[in-house]
């Protein structure tokens, strides 16, 4: 592809990247901008092999089946994990595979929690975490970078703070690999604005077990009886559909708010509500807005949780609560003159906010959150319904879970498990 100066430039914005000059970087993402300007679902083919996932990029690859199959598999992860044994079984499954870690964002869950996720399959991991400890301050390119970490490893799980940055990636794993030349999956561990397509998964993930309404003490007692019976939700139900998710916060800039909604579009029957300041940064971009009508999702964006959805205030209506941090880092001085007699308060929880909700109501977090906005205030954080810190653990499962799906390794983790857990229980009864 040709391209003058200025398309570059052009182009160079549309893919989030808004230096005056162009680098050989720059001519790189470049390359790939009508590969990149496409519709998700034109996209999703070229990231499979055969039935499974190469490379890990949006969340609109996550199909519903799909989800269910991670979902078990992470759940056979987290019960073989409980013994010595089941740990050996893990550990020996896929020891003959490398994984980098190349982050050049700040994390630490995502980034731990691959890095445990690929302890407990036995994968070895390296890490650059800092761009100035590795070649590229001597003007190596980053798609150079990816080159040789495809040299030495089996996969590369990264973020960037450029957006599409891992999907321009993908794209050069799939050229080198059609020339002949070894190429890795990718998978995006968060990239700029754009998506964090495993934080929704996650988050899914967690919703998906807090909506099993398993009982953990006693398996027999259903949750959802006494609920519908002594709660009164007669309407409830097992599952994700059927349901009303509000997210509150930075919505404009919320990467994971973009992939799990997104996610939540393919459930039939959900509705979604979105709480923001009505300031076009901090409100819903119109990219995402035109993705949910297009998927005909019923969704409302309101600036309080005082707002009315179907006759009750958003705070009393919900079914689970997604809170996020204002990413204030992002902000020009123009965004702060802007906040100027916006009341940020509105967009935190409360003790006497959570004892309006549902009392089955999950509230999720990506985190971290923010100490200084309070968003979620840590006397909360003893609520049952408060599910931030299992969220971060069940990322580590559910990982372990991709994981093992990009390497053909989840059939023999079923396997062992109905032997560990079925098989033989059932011999000894
Ligand atoms: N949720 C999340 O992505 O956290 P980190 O930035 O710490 O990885």
């Amino acid at each position: 592809m040709t391209c003058s100066l200025t398309s570059r430039r052009a182009v160079c914005d549309k893919v989030g990247m808004s230096s005056p000059t162009v680098s050989q970087d720059d001519r790189d993402l470049a390359q790939y901008a009508a590969l990149l300007d496409r519709p998700v679902r034109a996209k999703v083919n070229e990231f499979q092999r055969g039935e499974r996932l190469r490379h890990v990029i949006f969340s609109g690859q996550f199909s519903p089946p799909l989800l269910e199959s991670l979902a078990e598999t992470a759940d056979m992860i987290r019960l073989l994990s409980k013994s010595r044994q089941g740990q050996d079984f893990l550990i020996n499954l896929l020891p003959h595979k490398r994984a980098m870690l190349y982050f050049t964002q700040p994390s630490t869950r995502t980034f731990l929690s691959f890095m445990s996720a690929c302890q407990i399959l036995g994968i070895t991991c390296n890490e650059v975490r800092d761009p100035s400890t590795s070649s590229e301050t001597k003007g190596e390119t980053r798609f150079d970078s990816i080159r040789m970490f495809s040299s030495y490893f089996d996969l590369i799980i990264m973020r960037s703070p450029i957006a599409r940055l891992a999907e321009s990636c993908a794209y050069l794993m799939n050229q080198v690999e059609r020339s002949g030349q070894r190429a890795v999956p990718i998978v995006n561990a968060g990239s700029g604005a754009d998506e964090h397509p495993t934080q929704a998964l996650l988050d899914i993930y967690t919703l998906q077990r807090t909506f099993n309404f398993e009982n953990p003490q006693n398996a027999q007692h259903s949750r959802l009886d006494e609920l519908r019976k002594s709660q009164g939700y007669v309407d409830l139900t097992k599952g994700l559909s059927g349901k009303t998710y509000g997210f509150c916060g930075d919505i404009g800039r919320g990467r994971t708010v973009r992939s799990l909604a997104m996610l939540l579009a393919q459930i039939p029957n959900v509705q979604l509500v979105f709480v923001a300041p009505q300031l076009p940064k901090l409100m819903m971009r119109d990219d995402l807005r035109e993705r949910l009508r297009d998927r005909g999702v019923t969704f409302y964006e309101v600036d309080s949780f005082e707002a009315e959805v179907d006759g009750q205030p958003v705070i009393e209506r919900i079914d689970a609560l997604y809170m996020t941090r204002v990413q204030k880092e992002h902000d020009t001085p123009a965004d702060t003159a802007s906040y100027a007699g916006i009341d940020f308060t509105r967009y935190c929880l409360s003790p006497e906010l959570v004892k309006r909700m549902r009392s089955y109501a999950p509230i999720l977090h990506p985190f971290p959150r923010d100490q200084h906005f309070g968003e979620i205030p840590p006397e909360i954080d003893a609520d049952p319904r408060a599910m931030y810190f299992r969220q971060a653990r069940n990322g580590m499962w559910i990982r372990a879970a991709l994981l093992a799906h990009i390497f053909d390794a989840d059939n023999q983790i079923q396997r062992e498990f109905r032997h560990e857990f079925h098989e033989r229980h059932r011999y000894v009864e």
